[in-house]
């Protein structure tokens, strides 16, 4: 694959740094980079201007050290560096969800890997948003931000890698993980995916975008074959992973559970050695999900190069002697699975081990076979020293090769007024009848939902994130407001899902008195001036929701409000998109996706206009048949010949908004729906070219009388296309806040990559000449200009 230019520029500026450009930093061994060299790169979609430190992982001397510390390592050595084992316990910070024993002898540490992309799990860090929340705010200034901020809680409390972000494309809506992602469009999720690994890597964490690749539903995922063609794996699946080693430069990667066209992810060799290594230049270690290795020597081969937790499902079995150990381990990988130990070891038994464990009474498939497979079938010790090479390029970027190690330091850092940040810039307005929104401080206001009194943190499964401390919406609403609040829950808990099996009633904190049934909610809704309903669905890793329904009766519910209330506004706490059957009757709605701990504070500041909701749909909203996943052997798949299911993505290129423009669906909310307080007109629309492409220029004016925050989005269409393509594709937006009555001027550049096509027989993109149109909006639907270019 032909790299950007702006790519190319960048590395090869990045190679020329002289020594002179590198002064050593005081701690952890980490490297200042003279950052003058690298500014003139001038892509806007390439910040290389970033800020605080870059690792100069091509320096000759890491590469030296590095070797020196492989040639000394035994046989042995270099088998345990390739998989993980049991976290230390004895450690004072010992929940991890991966650990990697350390070499005393060398003085190489342990590292420890943990989860993920909402905030750094079992740390007593921050729970921020959902990561559709960050992707809806369209900002990759502000994913750096939050890539710093997961990086230095990382750093802080003795976490090395971190296990995220998760960049898999939002395929099928149901899927019990798209609150993970970052949305439907690969340009878009590529950049804040790279921006997000570029403010983790700056704190001297490595981060790890997941799943590659194509891990685009949870039914079945260990044994699924996504059959995708190699235009769509290109064009669709893979940019985000492209972008993150090539913009990003990601230090790991990890493997999907599931298969590409037949053979698994962690045993693919074209898409793991020949395209994510020779093709992006990626020079990390490719880790396995966890329990992924099916075959360890199939896995090695293909480019696989360390295998995770490594510890088998008898080991974990063992461990049922000590109570305590488990149920640290339980409560630290997946919190909401169980309530105890017996339960656990229940799950643990049933599942041997985790999704896709190995039953083996040893620990890990690299350490049973590899030692045996030396030299055969073209195994060498050549490639286990490249495995190890490129795990120890791990403890080189966290400052761990030469044993200067830092040292644990105390609580990590929160990060509570970026958590409300993201939850407000990533809040979509989706309806706003009659200008509803804001609130007046004054007006009394009925809260209602099944709760009201605890802030949506996130999903179940890897990613969740337990809050330390946190902010309802009922809390939130109350600090603000002036005028009367009367909670109702109306309506019982909803279930939530754990992790790859059966609900359990939400843990939360519920009190019978709270349990309200849909009558009071009626009465209070009626003597109030306006009623808030608070509703949500339930996601979670493992399993994908059974529909695009909100769960229980929360539909009823709001209808029945609706009916009574003088004024209704839905605030949304979903994982993608729901169905809204009761639209028409409510005034206002408001999608906060899983708005992370500071949920009340961000709630109420949006209803009282203290905040103009940011965001914008990352993902289309439209009915569950309107998606291009809608048929059994699209998703979840039929079994095929062998003896697992096929999910066929032969809908090609046609994915999210790309579908329902082809064929012509209305969805419910188009890809980039978001209203304002504030009111955005659009002049001056002009293109320009220079040496790296086109580039567009719009002028914003706030028309309004508040300050409001506008996505300028910017879609390309080929006119003269030689094969299918879609009818418009995003290629550039920029997210900007004005005052009343500001008028700036913005300049967004086009790639060269935009109008081009992945050709598969010349295995290269190409742009095939004729006309382009590029259009500005502030939707997919909503074009407000539009300049032919010819390429
Ligand atoms: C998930 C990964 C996660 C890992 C470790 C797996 O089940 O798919 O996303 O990083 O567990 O918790």
């Amino acid at each position: 694959m032909t790299p950007t230019p702006a790519a190319v520029e960048f590395r090869r500026r990045k190679r020329a740094l002289t020594r002179r450009d590198i002064a050593p930093r005081a701690k952890g061994g980490s490297i200042a980079v003279n950052l003058s060299r690298l500014q003139p790169v001038s892509l806007p979609s390439y910040r290389i201007e970033m800020a605080g430190s870059l690792r100069t992982n091509d320096g000759a001397e890491d590469a030296d050290r590095i070797a020196e510390v492989v040639e000394a390592l035994t046989l042995e050595e270099k088998v345990r560096l390739v998989h993980g084992t049991y976290p230390d316990w004895g450690a004072p910070k010992a929940g991890a969800a991966g650990y990697l024993p350390p070499i005393d002898r060398l003085d190489i540490p342990a590292l420890r890997f943990e989860d993920g992309p909402l905030g750094v799990k079992s740390t007593g860090g921050t729970a921020f948003p959902a990561s559709l929340a960050l992707s809806a705010a369209f900002d990759v200034d502000l994913a750096e931000e939050f890539g710093e901020a997961i990086g230095s809680e990382a750093r802080e409390s003795g976490v090395d890698v971190i296990l995220a972000p998760a960049c898999n494309l939002v395929r099928v809506p149901t899927c019990g993980r798209n609150f993970e992602y970052y949305g439907e469009d690969p340009f878009h999720s590529a950049r804040v995916t790279a921006a997000t690994v570029r403010g983790i890597q700056s704190r001297d964490v490595v981060a790890t975008p997941k799943h590659y690749v194509a891990n685009t539903q949870e039914h079945e995922r260990v044994s699924v074959s996504a059959e995708v063609d190699e235009r769509t794996l290109r064009e669709r699946y893979l940019p985000a992973f492209e972008a993150a080693v090539e913009d990003g430069d990601a230090g790991a990667v990890m493997a999907a559970y599931n298969r590409v066209n037949g053979t698994y992810a962690t045993e693919h060799r074209k898409l793991l050695t020949d395209v994510l290594k020779d093709e992006f230049e990626f020079e990390g270690p490719v880790v396995s999900d966890w329990w992924a290795v099916q075959n360890g020597p199939d896995a090695a081969r293909a480019g696989l190069d360390l295998e995770m937790p490594g510890v088998g499902a008898i080991d974990w079995a063992a461990m049922l002697d000590d109570r305590l150990q488990l149920l640290r381990f339980v409560e630290t990988v997946w919190p909401e699975t169980v309530p105890g130990p017996e339960e656990a070891a229940a799950w643990l038994f049933e599942n041997k081990g985790g999704p896709g464990g190995d039953a083996s009474p040893h620990r890990s498939s690299f350490a049973r076979t590899l030692p045996r497979e030396l030299d055969r079938d073209g195994f060498a010790e050549d490639r286990l020293d490249e495995m190890v090479e490129r795990v120890l390029t791990l403890h080189e970027r966290v400052g761990a090769l030469d044993g200067q190690r830092r040292s644990v330091a105390g609580p990590p850092p929160t990060h509570r007024e970026l958590a409300k940040r993201i939850a407000t810039s990533g809040a979509v307005l989706l309806k706003n009848a009659a200008e509803t929104l804001p609130l007046d401080r004054e007006a009394a206001v009925a809260v209602i939902g099944p709760h009201i009194d605890e802030a949506k943190t996130g999903g179940g499964g890897s990613s969740a994130v337990r809050a330390t401390e946190s902010v309802s919406p009922i809390e939130g609403i109350r600090a603000r407001s002036t005028g009367r609040v009367v909670a109702e829950r109306g309506h019982p808990p909803i279930e939530t899902s754990p992790p790859f099996g059966r609900k359990v009633p939400s843990l939360g904190r519920i009190a019978s008195a709270w349990t309200s049934p849909i009558e009071d909610a009626r009465s209070a809704a009626g003597d109030a001036d306006v009623a808030v309903l608070v509703v949500q669905d339930d996601a979670a890793e493992g399993r994908d929701r059974d529909s695009l329904s909100l769960p229980g009766r929360q539909d009823a519910l709001i209808s029945a409000v609706a009916d009574i209330a003088e004024r209704t506004i839905v605030v949304l706490q979903t994982a993608g998109p729901v169905e809204m059957p009761w639209i028409d009757s409510v005034d206002a709605v408001l999608e906060l996706w899983y708005p992370g701990q500071e949920a009340g504070t961000a709630i109420a500041s949006l209803l009282y206009g203290e905040t103009d909701p940011g965001g914008r749909l990352p993902v289309t909203f439209a009915a569950a048949d309107e998606y291009p996943a809608a048929s059994a052997e699209r998703y979840p798949g039929v079994d095929g010949p062998r003896d697992y299911p096929e999910a066929k993505h032969d809908e090609g290129v046609f994915v999210g908004y790309r579908h329902v423009d082809e064929y012509g669906i209305e969805p419910l909310f188009p890809f980039g729906h978001g209203l304002s307080y504030a009111a955005f007109e659009y002049d001056d629309f002009d293109v320009s070219f220079d040496e790296t492409g086109p580039s567009v220029t719009v002028t914003v004016e706030n028309a309004g009388e508040r300050r409001g925050r506008d996505v300028v989005q910017l879609y390309v269409r080929d006119r003269d296309a030689s094969v299918p393509r879609p009818p418009r594709e995003l290629a550039g937006f920029e997210a900007i806040s004005l005052g009343a009555g500001e008028t700036r001027t913005i300049d967004v550049g086009v790639d060269e990559r935009a109008f081009a096509v992945y050709e598969t027989e010349q295995g290269e993109w190409v742009t095939e000449g004729g006309e382009f149109a590029l259009d500005v909006g502030r939707s997919s639907r909503n074009i407000r200009a539009t300049a032919a270019v010819e390429r």
